[in-house]
């Protein structure tokens, strides 16, 4: 509580008591492991035969994941895990994603949510960001990192002739303005979603991005902060590395190319540029048809290890974000939630449900590591 001692002199509001995290919150932390997540790769490990890959598996379950909140029920499960975090002592980071928007997803099927605008989603929008608030509240002591919305403001930069992301806009907006006035506790550290290198780094895209940023976090109001931006969440760009020809001639080729175009442009206006980089499965390059492919993604190998030793200052952490196993959605083509992109040749399949476990896939994951796991 940073104004802790002048509310003691002052009257002051509680607004003024509210001040975002500052600096880089993974120094001097340790990271909570998402039991779930410790649960699954457990469970995985034992229906692996093979025993050189059951033990290279096995390590995964020490990696540090995203705990995602893509059901307003999930909302109890992180007050759980911050509990826990607290009771385990010292300075722990707890990592979480802010992910359900009414008309989520809104240029793609495969990771539709379950509130809608039509039927009052906005306001049970707001009432799962009041109870995130309310959970972080009762932690103080656990610093908490935040992804808010995957692909939501993106999808605005690019997407705005689908019906269904058009007649979003106003909604998200408001919507993720309202998360971030309602998150600036003093433990809280937020990562708006920026999609990743082959989406907005394209040159058209990228000043429209940075502007979109910078007006949702005025819409949050006067004295509203976050830390920065996450890049390639749930998909598989290198941070650095040789030219993924699918992303040819795309200039800012790779995340950090990305990353480093993008930061003077949010400076321009006044929008924080720290980043983190999800990492997760982004080990193998080259394995796309095209680089808007996402699902699935055939050939993919577990990236980098979450680190602060990032070689650039922009850069806070590398991180697994994605839940390396999980589904990025069904190859059914029947199904409910189908997206062609989980039906295409460079996707794996047959795939289950987005978010459900994919043993086959978990294990070529972890077959093709790179660095390879020991
Ligand atoms: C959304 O925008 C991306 C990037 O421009 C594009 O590749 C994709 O086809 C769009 N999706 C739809 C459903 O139009
Ligand atoms: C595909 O989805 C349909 C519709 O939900 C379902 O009836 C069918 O059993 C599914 N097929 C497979 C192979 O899971
Ligand atoms: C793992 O093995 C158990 C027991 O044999 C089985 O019930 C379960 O379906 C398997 N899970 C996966 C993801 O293969």
């Amino acid at each position: 509580m940073k104004f802790a001692a002048l509310c003691a002199l002052i009257a002051c509001v509680p607004a003024l008591v509210r001040a975002a995290g500052t600096g880089n919150p993974w120094t001097g932390a340790t990271t909570f492991l998402i039991p779930e997540y410790v649960q699954e790769v457990q469970a995985a490990v034992g229906n692996i035969t093979d025993s050189t890959l059951a033990a290279q598996a096995a390590t995964v379950e020490q990696v540090p994941v995203f705990f995602w909140m893509d059901v307003a029920a999930k909302v109890p499960t992180l007050g759980q895990y911050l509990a826990a975090a607290s009771a385990a002592g010292g300075t722990q980071v707890v990592q979480a994603v802010i992910y359900d928007l009414p008309d989520r997803d809104c240029a793609a099927e495969s990771s539709a949510g379950e509130f809608t605008i039509a039927d009052g989603g906005a306001a049970l929008y707001e009432q799962y960001i009041d109870n995130i608030a309310a959970q972080v509240e009762a932690n103080p002591n656990v610093r908490v990192v935040f992804v808010v919305e995957p692909d939501g403001l993106a999808n605005l930069v690019t997407n705005l002739s689908v019906a269904k992301c058009a007649n979003a806009a106003s909604t998200y907006k408001e919507l993720v303005s309202y998360a971030i006035s309602k998150l600036q506790q003093d433990n809280v550290w937020l990562y708006l979603d920026a999609g990743h290198s082959g989406w907005l780094g394209w040159p058209a895209n990228i000043t429209p991005a940075a502007q979109m940023f910078a007006e949702v976090l005025q819409g949050a109001g006067t004295g509203a902060t976050v830390r920065g931006l996450a890049t390639d969440v749930s998909n598989y760009n290198l941070l650095r590395g040789a030219e993924d020809p699918a992303q040819s001639p795309n200039p800012n080729y790779d995340e950090e190319l990305y990353i480093n175009a993008l930061a003077p442009l949010l400076q321009q206006n006044n929008f924080p540029s720290q980043f983190i980089v999800d990492q997760g499965r982004s080990g193998v390059s080259g394995i796309r048809t095209a680089e808007g492919d996402w699902c699935n993604v055939l050939g993919a190998g577990l990236g980098m290890r979450p680190t602060t030793d990032t070689g650039n200052d922009l850069i806070d952490s590398i991180v697994w974000v994605k839940p390396p196993g999980e589904s990025d959605g069904t190859s059914n083509q029947t199904a409910p939630r189908y997206d062609t992109h989980c039906g295409q040749s460079d996707a794996t399949q047959p795939a289950p449900e987005a978010g459900t476990w994919f043993q086959s896939y978990f294990e070529t994951l972890v077959q093709k590591a790179n660095p390879a796991l020991s």
